[in-house]
């Protein structure tokens, strides 16, 4: 008997319906005022407004003409629209229609659709469009005793957010991609200690060698350049990713909070945090830190950006993977339970997570 084909996955690309049900860090905490701000998060504008001193998110039309409320103000406490005057309370309740004058009856659909949350955490706004699968991540490292929080140079890129996840998860790519900074050819094999699935978050461990420029004691020559590193790293129902990097040399950490937000088709915002406790408030250490991060983001965007297709196949026929690519397998088999809760006929399709895949070769 022929096996039954199945059909295949849709790529995700930054339009995906399904991730709606996920936390996005959209901008920055202070960039959120009274003064209305328009997002794009997957495909859709929202507004953001502060009213009595809480971010609230908004789809940005206005039910009466569609105008966007982020060409609106807040008046009184509350958001009023910039074309009409309609006014909307904080839950999103059309409280007045100036045109018509008082009124007691003010229908339902005058009211405006609020996101199912919205929330301020490591400095940023995340918005949850529809109730997410798994909350937002820990970052433990932000704020912590020791570390200083450092934000990186947010940038906008037109790869998806899904294609840069996997690439931030991907271990392998560190030698080629980052020669030219911590990228080492020791670095080349890549030996995890096991694949976690733990509800909506994939997880691994693994050592690896790495180029620290960091270390004080090697240019007095009493540490090896080539260290050894230990990583954490944790993927989840969302397009953040939270990366530990363990120094056992000199038993120091960076952390990494690293959010793509998918603004559209053809935009991305990175966001990217890192928190260290070896620069000791340096601002000289800070500076550099920054510098750095921003270069190891462009050199995957070398790559990533010459790619003709900004999208991350499900499907794990498209690709060829190996055992040094099993987080990525991991990854794309939890998107595809996030796509396919959003689809049951999709879902019925899918590949068992956890259940080798003939797709998935044995060799390194
Ligand atoms: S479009 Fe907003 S009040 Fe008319
Ligand atoms: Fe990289």
């Amino acid at each position: 008997m022929s096996p039954v084909a199945r059909p295949a996955l849709p790529p995700i690309d930054n339009e995906t319906p399904a991730l709606r049900r996920a936390w996005h860090a959209v901008t920055t905490a202070e960039s959120v005022t009274d003064a209305p701000l328009q997002v794009w998060l997957l495909g859709e504008p929202w507004v953001l407004v502060r009213l009595d001193g809480e971010v609230r998110a908004f789809v940005d039309r206005c039910p009466h003409r569609l105008a966007p409320l982020s060409v609106g103000r807040v008046c009184d406490g509350v958001l009023q629209c910039g074309y009409h005057g309609w006014t909307f309370a904080a839950d999103g309740t059309c409280t007045s229609m100036p045109p018509i004058g008082a009124t007691d009856h003010l229908p339902a659909r005058a009211d405006l659709t609020p996101a199912w949350g919205v929330q301020e955490a490591y400095g940023l706004v995340w918005i949850a469009p529809e109730e997410p699968l798994c909350p937002p991540p820990d970052f433990p490292e932000w704020g912590a005793d020791g570390f200083d929080c450092i934000r990186t140079t947010f940038v906008r890129t037109p790869v998806s957010a899904a294609q840069l996840v996997d690439n931030f998860l991907d271990a392998s790519h560190f030698p080629y991609v980052h020669e030219g900074t911590f990228g080492d050819p020791k670095a080349a094999e890549v030996h995890d200690d096991g694949i976690e699935r733990d509800g909506w978050v994939v997880r691994t461990m693994f050592s690896t060698w790495y180029r620290n420029y960091d270390d004080p004691l090697v240019a007095t020559g009493e540490h090896e350049a080539v260290q050894p590193q230990d990583l954490l790293k944790e993927g989840s129902a969302s397009f953040t990713v939270y990366l530990r990097l363990g120094f056992p040399v000199t038993g120091k950490t960076l952390a990494i909070l690293f959010c793509c937000s998918p603004e559209r088709n053809g935009s991305t915002h990175v966001l990217k945090l890192v928190a260290r406790d070896d620069s000791y408030g340096s601002e000289e250490m800070i500076a550099k830190t920054i510098v750095d991060e921003d270069l190891i983001l462009a050199e995957d965007l070398r790559v990533l950006e010459a790619y003709t297709e900004m999208v991350l196949h499900l499907d794990l026929r498209a690709e060829v993977h190996t055992k040094a690519d099993r987080l990525s397998v991991a990854w794309r088999r939890l998107l595809a339970d996030v796509v396919g809760l959003a689809d049951e006929q999709v879902a019925t399709e899918l590949p068992e997570v956890g259940v080798p895949d003939p797709a998935v070769t044995t060799t390194g």
